[in-house]
């Protein structure tokens, strides 16, 4: 889908791949919607972007998508047609699975999953009506492989990979296109705002992170992935781009390397 004067929305658009999207489609001339919690850093963001006057601010929290399904109808319905939605908001977890306290299993699905579904089923009757639009979800490398320290976010992941798979056969014939979107490792504040297993934020920024690719180099694949409207890409570099054609074609080599490696430091 070309770019230029599209409407698009971007969820945690205050930080990493989500501000990297909006400097990056701003300068393609689309007009964004520029979601997150902290609304202090989507204004500064937005008077940071091109065409700034063109841009909308809609402050939401996606851990509560009974209150998204509610409020968005309203919301959606004043600001027109959305030619795409960028699922990228999402929260991480980074502790052994034995030692993590359930709420922090459903703190991670309530954003990453149940979140990213209420934006999408919210977003999807105005799209169906103009028989044309876009559900991009970033997912990860870690919603097709999992790995150690990080088995709620894991869980998530492939559990919002499964539900995009099943909208793209759904809404095929709604003329709809659906792009899942996995990265490896980014440098973002991924690791640093994850939760630990007692729900307290880590914190710190883990090594895998601080050596992932660059902000701006994973957004711009993204966009090329939105261009030529692809169904799933991996996006990434080293071993968080070939974990799953590892796992597919070499599942006992990618378990010992997963067993060896622990990304949480
Ligand atoms: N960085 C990586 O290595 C990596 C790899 C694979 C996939 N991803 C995925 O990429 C996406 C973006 O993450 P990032 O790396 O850019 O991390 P980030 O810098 O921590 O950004 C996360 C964004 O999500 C928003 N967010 C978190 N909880 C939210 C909630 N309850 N409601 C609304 N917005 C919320 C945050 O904004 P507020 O705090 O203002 O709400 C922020 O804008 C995530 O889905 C992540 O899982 C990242």
């Amino acid at each position: 889908m070309n770019i230029n004067n599209k409407t698009i929305w971007i969820t945690g658009a205050s930080s990493g791949i989500g501000e990297g999207l909006a400097n990056a489609l701003a300068a393609k001339g689309a007009k964004l919607i520029l979601s997150a919690r902290n609304q202090e850093k989507l204004s500064v963001l937005k008077q940071q972007l091109a065409n700034s006057e063109h841009h909308k601010i809609v402050p939401l929290d996606l851990a509560e998508p009974e209150k998204l399904l509610e409020d968005l109808p309203k919301i959606i319905e004043e600001i027109g047609p959305i030619d795409i939605l960028i699922n990228n908001a999402g929260l991480s977890q980074r502790s052994i699975a034995r030692e993590t306290l359930l709420d922090v299993y459903r703190r991670v699905m309530e954003v990453n999953y149940f979140g990213t579904i209420a934006m999408t089923q919210a977003i999807l009757p105005s799209m169906i009506a103009a028989k044309q639009g876009m559900i991009v979800t970033i997912a990860s490398v870690a919603g097709k492989v999992g790995g150690k320290g990080m088995s709620g976010y894991s869980a998530s992941k492939h559990a919002i990979i499964g539900y995009m798979d099943s909208l793209r056969a759904e809404e095929a014939e709604n003329g709809l296109q659906v792009l899942t979107i996995c990265p490896g490792f980014v440098q973002t504040n991924i690791s640093v705002n994850s939760i630990t297993a007692d729900g307290s934020t880590l914190g710190t920024m883990s090594k895998a992170i601080r050596t992932g690719i660059p902000v701006a180099e994973c957004a711009n694949k993204i966009i090329q992935a939105i261009e030529q409207d692809k169904e799933e890409v991996i996006i990434g570099k080293g071993i968080s781009y070939w974990a799953p054609t590892i796992k597919r074609f070499f599942p006992g080599l990618l378990r010992k390397l997963t067993a060896k490696n622990n990304y949480r430091d």
